[in-house]
């Protein structure tokens, strides 16, 4: 949320920023602006909208070599030039960038008002600017290090000024920064993918920490101005990763990886000779493993749907007592952490806050806390007791779609590890192995069939709401089918238990409103069946996600899609995938802006 990137080298740094920005622009795009040093002074340009309309505003003149950018979603002031960042002192000579959000602002802006300073923006953030220029005595990195305690609230700063030439300073608490190290030039920014172009060496900043950045290297310190040693991690994504490929859409692009990133998600973690699943992050030795009593999932959005995924699998087949919660719900909720219990943070991006600062109290609270992450180096990742990378490789679409099912993937590996150790047999561990390794291909084939889910789409893109109905391991699947449609299309959608239907739900039948029911041929398929039918006696559409050969089911729905046949406890991968290309479709015929849809940001790193 917000993406930040700095620059300082040998090259046109308007160049590197803006290319910097597009890589970060699904962090916000609603307003974006480079500050850029040249001689002893900067030049700022802002621009509400993309980063294609603030490329189209920088001049070809603009020749600095040192400067910083953002690309900004909005949390206090509207979307306007005077808004966006970078935002400068009354000298114009300091500029910053900020992702986060200052608490205290207020009262700061009080305090420099009364000291004669003035402001222009609505923002928080603009605080920062006029608070170094207060505390600066000619060193900036002392004035950003005075700055900083004064400060509630979380950031992921830059700051440059005009008197110091090709020097950055950037400081985290709460929200990312990452130093990329190059060859005579050095990048900040909120992740790697703004610095992959030029360098795969990174070091991953912790909260507290402050580091000043010139073309020869990096310095990092914490708060009391102790310099600290860190590592150079080398970034292991590839740039083609996050290329399009000859895509519309990153959504396409992402949904259609599927096949390969279950695969990667679950590859070189099973063993066919002991029937069972090692996942190496864990840190558990099998006797903790042997005396778990409860897992406790916390995840938010997309995420949260794979735990619950998570929790119907390791109650139900581990019989492991498993639940999963809202990280912004169990936060403030002061949650009890039993003996003998496991919890696990499930984010693809890493960051988002929720569930970091959950993670916290969790922690605090005496928790063994485990990440199942995908941006490797990532503040969970690095802040949880251990975990599991799913290894989707970079998901760029602000709707999320191939996390889920690399999410979804790590708890059937963890579920067939407890299972084995309690009361699963060889047999059926091999019964299960079996039914994960068809995955990908199963996934491939619903892949083969998207134009019929097209044409539907597009029949029914007149429809201005749509209920999802499932039930069971298919539930949070029907709420995942329900959050893809509304926030790519802006279709009214809710999902259900289709149980629940009767309970309130179903008063919103009518033929306008089309239900989309997931029918798999499990232990609940017939009571799936008969509320479908209760729809369909209320005039309502039926769209149904039912499987191959299912006659029945294809004769009670107005539309059917196919999805081939597999062990009933896999059905969420070959139904959420038609879920998703139902929704993408949807948005493409509605002209949305797939990749980038209103008011979203993917890593939500304010609260
Ligand atoms: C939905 C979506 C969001 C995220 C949620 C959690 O498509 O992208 O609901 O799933 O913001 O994000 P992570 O997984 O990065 O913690």
């Amino acid at each position: 949320m917000c993406g930040i990137v700095g620059y300082t080298g040998r090259r046109v740094s308007s160049e590197v920023l803006l290319q910097g920005l597009r890589r970060l622009e699904y962090r916000g795009y609603d307003s974006a602006g480079i500050a850029i040093g040249n001689g002893d002074s900067l030049s700022v340009v802002k621009r509400p909208g993309k980063i294609k309309d603030l490329t189209e505003a920088v001049p070809d003149t603009l020749k600095g070599n040192y400067g910083i950018g953002h690309t900004r979603w909005a949390t206090h002031g509207v979307v306007n030039e005077i808004n966006a960042h970078p935002h400068t002192d009354v000298s114009g000579k300091i500029a910053i960038c900020h992702n986060g959000i200052i608490e205290n602002y207020m009262a700061l802006k009080e305090m420099l008002i009364s000291e004669g300073y003035s402001f222009v923006s609505e923002t928080d953030s603009e605080v920062i600017a006029h608070l170094i220029a207060y505390n600066y005595q000619g060193d900036i990195a002392a004035a950003v290090q005075t700055s900083l305690p004064l400060l509630k609230g979380t950031y992921g700063i830059v700051c440059i000024h005009a008197d110091e030439p090709g020097r950055i300073i950037g400081a985290r608490n709460g929200s990312p920064l990452v130093i990329g190290v190059g060859e005579d030039e050095m990048f900040l920014a909120s992740d790697t993918t703004a610095v992959l172009a030029y360098t795969k060496q990174a070091v991953y900043l912790e909260d507290g920490e402050i580091v000043l950045i010139d073309p020869e290297g990096f310095k990092i310190v914490d708060a009391a101005n102790r310099e600290i040693q860190k590592r150079i991690d080398t970034i292991s994504w590839e740039l083609d990763q996050i290329e399009k490929d000859g895509f519309q859409y990153y959504m396409e692009k992402e949904i259609r990886e599927q096949p390969e990133s279950i695969l990667r998600a679950f590859q070189g973690r099973l063993n066919r000779d002991a029937g069972t699943a090692h996942l190496g992050g864990l840190n558990m030795g099998p006797q903790e493993l042997i005396n778990l009593e409860r897992v406790s999932i916390i995840a938010a959005g997309t995420s949260y749907y794979a735990g619950l995924v998570g929790a119907y699998l390791l109650e139900g087949v581990a019989r492991l007592p498993a639940t999963a919660d809202l990280s912004s719900e169990i936060r403030y909720r002061n949650p009890v952490v039993e003996k003998n219990s496991l919890h696990f943070a499930v984010s693809q991006s890493g960051e988002t806050i929720d569930t970091l600062f959950a993670l916290r109290e969790l922690q605090r609270k005496g928790a063994k806390v485990l990440g199942i992450c995908n941006v490797v180096g990532s503040t969970i990742a690095r802040e949880s007791d251990g975990g599991t990378y799913i290894h989707s490789g970079p998901e760029i679409a602000v709707a999320s779609t191939k996390a889920f099912t690399s999410q979804i993937t790590v708890f059937y590996l963890f579920t067939l590890l407890m299972a084995r150790m309690r009361h699963m047999s060889w047999d059926q561990g091999l019964e299960f192995i079996n039914a994960l390794e068809s995955v990908p291909d199963k996934v491939a084939k619903v892949l083969e069939g998207t134009e019929h889910i097209r044409s539907l789409a597009e029949k029914y893109s007149d429809a201005k709401n749509f209920l999802f109905l499932g039930r069971g391991i298919n539930y949070p699947v029907a709420l995942e089918g329900a959050l893809k449609l509304k926030e790519i299309s802006y279709i009214h959608a809710e999902g259900f238990s289709s149980a629940e239907i009767k309970h309130g739900p179903i008063a919103l039948i009518n033929e306008e409103t089309p239900s989309v029911f997931i029918v798999p041929d499990d232990h609940l398929r017939d009571k799936v069946v008969s509320n479908m039918k209760e729809v369909k006696a209320r005039d309502g559409k039926v769209i149904a996600l039912a499987v191959e050969g299912d006659a029945e089911v294809a004769a009670i729905a107005d539309d059917t899609i196919f999805v081939p046949k597999t062990h009933e406890l896999f059905y969420p991968y070959v139904m959420v995938v038609p879920l998703q290309m139902f929704a993408y479709y949807m948005a493409l015929k509605l002209g949305r802006d797939v990749d980038q849809p209103r008011n979203l940001a993917k890593s939500v790193t304010v609260e």
